[in-house]
């Protein structure tokens, strides 16, 4: 495990963005696990900045998200989809076939598990993952368990997790209660990871999570066991290790 320390979100988004970019420009084919939520925003943003710049070239890139949630219609504001395309999809030359996120939509979640195992699998697997992570610790939807998901599975979401989401909806009510996630394993078998953390409210869970014991009921320790895991956050996100 690699830590890599800034001094701000600003410049963790930054660095976040360099390692993705050396991934793009050693391997301009390649996998990319990307995430959601409020850490990746300015990630996406200096990627969008680089392409305009004509240093970034996605044509041939193919893409895995790590998660959608379940029943929400596609075209919401705040599904994973829509989110994606928001920050980074509508603004680089990323081929929209070879675009995938699990679909919300298909209420049969055996099969809709086994089809993004099978979309992944068909890719080779994930070249560089990226992550943030929950209060809870939680990686993707992988939230706090007995046991460690392997593949892509539908989760019920833990009421830790519908509160910090609430922000992006009009009321607590409208956030969805489950999703499908790609699992722990299949997280575990991306070449590369990359976290991506920012902030105070991190701080604890960032100490409990790398510096402490490896177990389900803190999803992200495992990373502590990957080859390849890389952590860029800020002071605030370490400042208890
Ligand atoms: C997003 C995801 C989640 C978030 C996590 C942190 O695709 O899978 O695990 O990475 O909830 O979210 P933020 O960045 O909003 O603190």
């Amino acid at each position: 495990m690699r830590i890599i320390r800034t001094k701000n979100y600003e410049e963790m988004s930054r660095k976040a963005a360099a390692i993705i970019a050396a991934q793009v420009v050693l391997k301009p084919d390649c996998v990319l696990g990307l995430a959601t939520g409020g850490t990746p925003v300015g990630t996406y943003k200096n990627l969008v900045e680089w392409y305009n710049a004509g240093d970034l070239d996605f044509s041939e890139v193919s893409s895995v998200n790590l998660d959608e949630y379940r029943a929400l219609p596609v075209e919401h504001p705040e599904s994973y989809w829509s989110f994606m395309h928001r920050n980074l999809f509508d603004h680089v030359n990323i081929d929209p076939a070879k675009i995938n996120l699990p679909d919300g939509n298909n209420m049969d979640a055996e099969a809709e598990c086994a089809r993004y195992d099978a979309v992944i699998k068909a890719m080779g697997g994930v070249d560089l993952q990226l992550l943030g992570i929950g209060h809870d610790g939680h990686i993707g939807f992988n939230e706090p368990s007995d046991a460690f998901d392997l593949g892509t599975h539908c989760v019920d979401l833990t009421e830790e997790t519908i509160e910090a989401n609430k922000r992006f909806f009009n009321s607590k009510d409208e956030v969805p209660r489950q999703a499908y996630t790609m699992g722990t394993g299949t997280i575990m078998n991306a070449r590369k990871v990359l976290m991506i953390v920012s902030g105070r409210d991190k701080a604890e869970i960032i100490k409990k999570a790398f510096f402490g014991p490896v177990t389900p009921q803190v999803p992200a320790s495992i990373l502590q066991m990957h080859p390849d895991f890389v952590l860029v956050a800020d002071e605030d996100a370490l400042s208890l290790v």
